[in-house]
C-alpha cells in the first residue's frame, strides 16, 4: 500500500507544468531539474563527444514518470525514457491496482558478474586443470591488489574462478575459465575485461595452452534479482484469465517472446532513463529465458483461492556509478528521483517495473484486449502526424475514439481518409 496515496491522486489529469510542480513539491525534483527539463535536457556537445565517436548531437526520447509504485514498503516515482504510447499509463494503473489488493516485494541472490577466458583447443586437460586449480588463489589476490584495490576496500573484487570443459563440434575440446567478480555499485564491464586480459599471460605461461577470447558474459546466473507480486481478493474470472495468459507464455516460445517484450517495455524505459546499458540487460535476460533449453516466459502468474501471485527472476546487471550513469545529467536526476542507494537497489526496482508491466499487458489482453487502451492513447500520435486545424483535429479525435469503441480499425491512413471526407463535406 502506498504510504502517501494522495501524492498521485489525479496526477494523470494534470498539465505538464502542474506535474512538474507536484514533483518539486514532493521533493522528487528540484527547481533546477525543472529548468533543465524545460530547456530541452542535455545540450553540451562535450558529453556526446566523450561518449561516442563522430558525434553529431543527441537523439531525444520522451521522459515520463510511472505513478503509484510501492516496492518493498517504499513509495517510488519511476522515471522512464520511452517512445511507446500506453506503457507509463499501464504501469501506473497496474501499480495502483496492486496497491489496493496486495504488495510488491523483491529479493536478490548472488553478487558476482562473470568474465570468460577461452582456451579454444585444449592439449592436455589434466595438466591444464591442475595448473589452474593450484594457481587460481594467487591470481585472484594479484588482480585484486594490482587492478582494483579500491573495489576490494568497498567490499568487492574477484572472488572465484570456475572451469568449464566443453565439447566442440569438430570433436576437440575447449576449456572456458569463468572469473567471478563482485563489482559493488558499478556495472563492472570494463573492470572485468581488464582482469581477464591481465590473466591471459599468466594462464598461458602456467598451462602452456593458447588463450583466445577474454570478455565478460552477459548471461549472468551468478546474480539474480526477483520481483514478486501477491494480490488478494481477485475475482476468479480475472485471476484465472491472467494465469492462462502466463501458462501460454511459459509453454510457447512464440508467445514468450511477445510477453517478454512487454516486460522489457518497462525495464528498458528505466534502464535508459538511468543511463544503463540496456543492450546488455536485454541480451542477458533473453539468454536466461532460454536457459532451460527452450525460450520461455521470464514471469509466472498463478491464481488460487482469490489470490494472484506473480514472480519474475532475471539477471539485471546495472550500475549506479561510472559510465553514462554518472555523466548524463538526466540519468543523475532519474536516480535521485527514486532515491537509489546502490546498484542492487536499482536492479530490484527494475525487476518490479518489469513484472508490473507484464501484469498490465496480460490483464488487458485477457480482459478487454490491448487495442482499446493502447489505441485510445495512440490516437494522439496519429493526430500529431497530420497537418490540420485545431477544429479538424478535435473532430477527428472524437471520430477515431468512436471507431475504437465500435471495434473498427484505426490507422494513420484511415485518419487521413476521414479527414479528407470531412474537408470535402
Ligand atoms: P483506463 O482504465 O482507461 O485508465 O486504462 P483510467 O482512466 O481508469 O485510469 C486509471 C489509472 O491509469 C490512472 O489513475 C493513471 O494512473 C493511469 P489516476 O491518475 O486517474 O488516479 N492512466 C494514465 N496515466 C497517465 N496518462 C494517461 C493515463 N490513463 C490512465 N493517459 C490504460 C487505460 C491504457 C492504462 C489501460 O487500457 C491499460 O493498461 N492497457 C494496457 C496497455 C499496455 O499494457 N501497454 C503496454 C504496451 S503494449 C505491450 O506491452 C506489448 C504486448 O504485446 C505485451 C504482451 O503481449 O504481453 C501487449
Amino acid at each position: 500500500m502506498n504510504k502517501n496515496p494522495m501524492m498521485w491522486q489525479g496526477f494523470s489529469k494534470l498539465s505538464l507544468q502542474e506535474r512538474l510542480t507536484k514533483l518539486v513539491d514532493a521533493k522528487l525534483l528540484t527547481i533546477s531539474d525543472v529548468e533543465y527539463l524545460q530547456n530541452g535536457g542535455v545540450k553540451s556537445s562535450l558529453l556526446a563527444e566523450h561518449c561516442i565517436e563522430n558525434a553529431l548531437g543527441y537523439f531525444q526520447l520522451p521522459l515520463g514518470v510511472a505513478a503509484h509504485f510501492c516496492i518493498d514498503g517504499r513509495d517510488y516515482a519511476i522515471p522512464l525514457a520511452i517512445e511507446e504510447t500506453s506503457v507509463i499509463a499501464a504501469l501506473s494503473k497496474t501499480a495502483k491496482w496492486i496497491n489496493h489488493h496486495g504488495v510488491i516485494s523483491t529479493s536478490q541472490k548472488g553478487n558476482c558478474i562473470i568474465g570468460q577466458i577461452q582456451i579454444p583447443r585444449i592439449n592436455d586437460i589434466d595438466y591444464c586443470l591442475a595448473q589452474l586449480r593450484s594457481k587460481q588463489h594467487d591470481w585472484i589476490a594479484e588482480v585484486n591488489k594490482n587492478i582494483m584495490p579500491n573495489m576490494v576496500l568497498r567490499g568487492g573484487g574477484v572472488n572465484a574462478m570456475e572451469f568449464r570443459h566443453l565439447e566442440r563440434s569438430d570433436g576437440d575440446s575447449m576449456l572456458v575459465i569463468h572469473v567471478l567478480m563482485d563489482p559493488c555499485d558499478a556495472m563492472g564491464a570494463n573492470l572485468i575485461n581488464q582482469v581477464l586480459e591481465y590473466l591471459k599471460k599468466p594462464i598461458e605461461a602456467a598451462t602452456k595452452e593458447k588463450v583466445h577470447l577474454c570478455i565478460l558474459s552477459n548471461l549472468n546466473d551468478q546474480k539474480l534479482t526477483t520481483a514478486r507480486v501477491v494480490m488478494n481478493n481477485i475475482e476468479p474470472q480475472e485471476g484465472l484469465a491472467i494465469m492462462e495468459a502466463s501458462i501460454f507464455a511459459e509453454t510457447d516460445p512464440y508467445r514468450a517472446a511477445t510477453s517478454n517484450k512487454g516486460i522489457m517495455n518497462g525495464i528498458d524505459g528505466v534502464l535508459i532513463a538511468t543511463g544503463n546499458d540496456w543492450r546488455a540487460v536485454e541480451a542477458g535476460m533473453h539468454a536466461f529465458a532460454a536457459s532451460s533449453g527452450q525460450y520461455s516466459s521470464l514471469s509466472r502468474w498463478r491464481y488460487h483461492d482469490k489470490q494472484l501471485i506473480g514472480e519474475l527472476t532475471a539477471p539485471i546487471i546495472v550500475g549506479t556509478v561510472g559510465g553514462v550513469t554518472a555523466l548524463h545529467p538526466t540519468a543523475n536526476m532519474a536516480l535521485r528521483m527514486m532515491n537509489i542507494s546502490s546498484a542492487n537497489h536499482l536492479a530490484r526496482v527494475i525487476a518490479a517495473v518489469g513484472l508490473v508491466q507484464n501484469l498490465a499487458a496480460i490483464r488487458a489482453l485477457s480482459t478487454v484486449g490491448i487495442i482499446q487502451g493502447h489505441m485510445r492513447l495512440h490516437v494522439d500520435n496519429i493526430l500529431l502526424a497530420l497537418s490540420c486545424s485545431d477544429e479538424e483535429r478535435s473532430w477527428l479525435r472524437q471520430s477515431l475514439f468512436e471507431r475504437i469503441e465500435a471495434k473498427l480499425p484505426v490507422s494513420i491512413n484511415i485518419a487521413k481518409e476521414l479527414l479528407a471526407k470531412q474537408i470535402k463535406c
